[in-house]
């Protein structure tokens, strides 16, 4: 029989493709099957996020329950971000817990796995090259990473800290892995970066220039593949020739994810973007010029600190002008190892609540516009779940999420889909064609 593997995951894109690469490693070398009750499981892994502190506080929490209910006999093991940050002091605080593996160190899953209280979180260690085995969540999408680590330095992000050095993945690995899935049939491949749009700054060993706009161009040719999203592209990357290569290329999926931050330049500094709330819209306005069916996500921090009034302010200019189709909005959260944990200049609880609950309320209001003009639309749908009440879900090109009355025959097809009515986060439709 075989041994059971229970994985929950925290945080990001990022952290999901990480814990599908240790399902792979555990599953191909170690002989175990995943499954969804950590009650029967062999081995719990929980593959945790350090962005905010909020998740770092659950993480004790949850292991407490797992140790408590747990098989007996079960491993538990930590890993991702709160595991490179904190190390072994989780160790120390939850003794029961048989091993501690950093956010870098994903590929020596086997290794500690039978190394009893292993702490792995070297964070210069480099598995940019590394041939994990294949495992994906979803058989009609596969996310590959293009990347490790970050190299900038936003004062506010404990993930430079957490992840290492910026590497990117040599493109013939990428484009090797991406044909692969298309072969099994993925139609839709998501690239998973930090910053994608600086790719090829650095490989591990010799490699060719070549850049992002390029690494899509490549991608691009490869035939099956239907759709190509990626995620984070960073504004201070989105020179023209990414701008039109986005526009122009057929594949691409028409939704782009601009993480603003704060629309104040004084702020903006302070988190050290390297861009200015003018060089942002300047960006967004190429970007709709070249590509006017574009659909623009971002992230907000509210409250940063020294974030006067005024600032908030361009923030919510800046909702105005754009009219982003989905926003990420959260309160500044205090990191440990990050300069802006120095500052001193904190914005009142209070105010931050006041500020998040306004700039939410705009962004609904702006959203339930934008949904209202899709009524009586006609969008191509990538139909990839099965819902509740025989709905099957997809999105549109340019992400928008939409369902239809259905069963799995649909699963993996592409549809013309009318849209009917209009909710917050879905939207529901007819098959036309
Ligand atoms: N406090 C609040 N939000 C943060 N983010 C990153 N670090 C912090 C922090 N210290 C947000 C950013 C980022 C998203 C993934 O999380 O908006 O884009
Ligand atoms: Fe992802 Fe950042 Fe959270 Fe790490 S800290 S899981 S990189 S969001």
């Amino acid at each position: 029989m075989s041994k059971k593997l229970f994985i929950e995951t925290l945080g990001c894109a990022m952290n999901s493709r990480d814990s599908e690469h240790m399902i792979a490693q555990l599953t191909e070398k170690e002989g175990y099957e995943a499954i969804s009750d950590f009650r029967e499981a062999d081995l719990i892994l929980i593959n945790t996020c350090s962005v905010r502190e909020k998740p770092v506080s659950k993480l004790f929490s949850e292991l407490g329950i797992f140790n408590k209910k747990k098989k007996p006999g079960a491993k538990i093991g930590v890993c991702g971000c709160t595991a490179s940050h904190l190390g072994e002091e989780i160790i120390k605080r939850a003794p029961y817990v048989n091993f501690v593996l950093g956010a870098r160190n994903v590929s020596k899953i086997t290794e500690v796995l039978h190394k009893d209280k292993a702490v792995e979180i070297d964070i210069n260690y480099d598995e940019s090259e590394f041939a994990f085995d294949d495992f994906r969540t979803s058989p009609y999408k596969a996310f590959i990473n293009i990347s490790i680590g970050c190299d900038k330095a936003c004062t506010y992000c404990i993930v430079p800290k957490t992840r290492g050095d910026e590497i990117s993945i040599p493109d013939a690995l990428i484009i090797r892995e991406a044909e692969r899935a298309v072969d099994s049939g993925a139609k839709e491949i998501f690239l998973l970066g930090q910053n994608v749009n600086n790719y090829g700054r650095r490989f591990s060993g010799e490699h060719e220039k070549v850049n992002f706009s390029e690494l899509l161009r490549r991608l691009s040719k490869i035939e099956g593949l239907e759709r190509l999203r990626f995620t984070s592209p960073h504004p201070f990357h989105m020179d023209d020739e990414f701008i039109e290569e986005f526009a122009s290329n057929p594949k691409i999926c028409k939704s782009m994810h601009m993480p603003l931050q704060s629309g104040s330049t004084k702020v903006l500094k302070d988190m050290k973007r390297g861009y200015s709330k003018e060089w942002f819209l300047n960006r967004v306005e190429k970007l709709r010029a070249e590509c006017p069916q574009v659909s623009i996500s971002t992230d907000i921090i509210v409250a940063f600190p020294g974030e006067s009034d005024e600032d908030f302010e361009d923030s919510l200019d800046v909702m105005r002008q754009v009219r982003f189709n989905q926003i990420f909005s959260f309160k500044y959260s205090a990191r440990p190892e990050t300069e802006a944990e120095h500052f001193t200049n904190t914005v009142d609880e209070e105010v931050a609540s006041d500020r998040l609950t306004a700039l939410q309320s705009l962004n609904t209001e702006i959203v339930d516009e934008i949904n209202a003009t899709s009524l009586g639309k006609t969008y191509r749908v990538y139909f990839e779940e099965l819902i509740k009440d025989y709905f099957v879900s997809g999105r549109s090109d340019n992400n928008i999420v939409i369902k239809v009355k259905g069963s799995d025959e649909l699963l993996g097809e592409f549809r013309d889909v009318k849209i009917t009515s209009i909710g917050r986060t879905i939207l529901t439709g007819e098959v036309v064609a």
